[in-house]
């Protein structure tokens, strides 16, 4: 019998120390999904986004051109911003005592104090590095200047680059949704890296997917990634009539439509369909939680008829995103176990394996998190 690999350690999946590692080595240095572009179109606009215990606050500024900073205050440290996102005409302005921010990070008022007792020009919020590709905003916590955004996503292995193709910069989002899981963000992950879970965990999805009813992420005879919608659906829903525009790269193609899934290192998802594309980020959110952001997104035709509702498309997702959920809240209960020292990877787990060697090498020679493998 094949010498069996071996999954992360159970301390992986639960500890603060494993935690401490995975904030420094992979969440302050790797570029991170935050949201849509669109969410701040305009000057004034900005988005706050919470990675592992970091606030940041991505911002449109007059010029026109997003930035990104740190959410903390340079008086006394104070966060700034404890909305969402929202929208300011000139600057932000911190709550504690009411120190104001131009939209490019310029501090700009300080109320009470001496007008030359403090050098604003060193004085900027501390900026983070951000970038977009196709109407996704990227941040990155690194110190230094990290390998650029599009160089980084060429890397991956579920090529989330040849998705631009149905037209993603040009879409639209029709709903965004939250959710909180009991579960360390690694288990998400992996879980999202294999369908042998899918015939018992997701009876509704086998049948909308109908090659994932041999538990494999990847459909006999086709060889790019995609998977064949049953039934003549253009979109991932229950109801096979269900018809939205197609994604502008996809129009003219009235023939059979597939779902592809990527996987953007180290928080993405991003599953294309014929006709909506989802948007996932996970959030970290501790130890043995995180937080899914999910944002739905269409083509803009859809928007242009007024009896649009994404409610099929939405539904189905947070039915197959629950039973996930609840599956890896599971796994969350088992690993922390003093019995689970380390789980086996069967071949069909591969991508799985392939995402715990992408991790191992961001947390290589650290202490405490060996690789497995020998
Ligand atoms: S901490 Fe922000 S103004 Fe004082
Ligand atoms: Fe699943």
């Amino acid at each position: 019998m094949a010498e069996i690999r071996k999954t992360l350690p159970g301390a992986a999946y639960h500890s603060t120390e494993t935690y401490a590692v995975d904030k420094e080595r992979v969440f302050y240095r790797n570029w991170i999904y935050v949201g849509r572009e669109e969410r701040v179109a305009r000057p004034g606009a900005w988005l706050r986004a919470e990675i592992a215990d970091e606030s940041v606050l991505v911002v449109r500024g007059k010029d026109e051109r997003l930035r990104a900073f740190y959410n903390v205050c340079r008086h006394r440290g104070s966060r700034i911003c404890d909305d969402e996102q929202g929208e300011v005409r000139t600057h932000l302005r911190c709550p504690y005592h009411a120190w104001g921010y131009a939209l490019d990070g310029t501090l700009v008022t300080t109320p009470m104090i001496e007008k030359d007792e403090i050098d604003r020009e060193s004085t900027s919020l501390w900026p983070v590095h951000v970038e977009v590709w196709e109407g996704f905003v990227f941040v990155n916590l690194s110190r230094e200047t990290p390998v650029p955004l599009l160089e980084s996503l060429a890397e991956h292995p579920d090529d989330p680059l040849a998705l631009a193709r149905v037209g993603l910069a040009q879409l639209r989002t029709g709903h965004v949704s939250t959710i909180d899981v009991r579960a360390n963000w690694k288990i998400v992950i992996e879980n999202y890296n294999e369908c042998l879970h899918c015939p018992t965990v997701h009876p509704e999805l086998v049948s909308v997917l109908p090659a994932y009813k041999k538990g494999s992420i990847f459909e006999d005879g086709r060889d790019d990634g995609g998977v064949t919608l049953a039934d003549g659906r253009t979109t991932v829903a229950l109801d096979p009539r269900l018809r939205l525009p197609l994604l502008p790269g996809l129009k003219g193609d009235e023939g059979p439509q597939s779902y592809y899934g990527a996987l953007v290192y180290p928080t993405m998802f991003l599953d294309v369909d014929g006709s909506s594309a989802l948007a996932t980020a996970v959030f970290p959110t501790g130890p043995q939680s995180c937080r899914l952001v999910t944002e739905y997104l269409f083509s803009p035709e859809a928007f242009d008829d007024p009896a649009f509702d994404p409610k099929p498309v939405v539904e189905f997702n947070e039915l197959v995103t629950r039973q996930d959920n609840e599956a890896c809240e599971r796994v969350q209960r088992g690993v922390t176990s003093r019995a689970f020292e380390h789980g086996v990877f069967p071949a069909k787990d591969s991508w799985v394996h392939l995402f715990d060697q992408r991790y191992l090498r961001d947390v290589e020679d650290h202490p405490g998190i060996e690789r497995q493998d020998s």
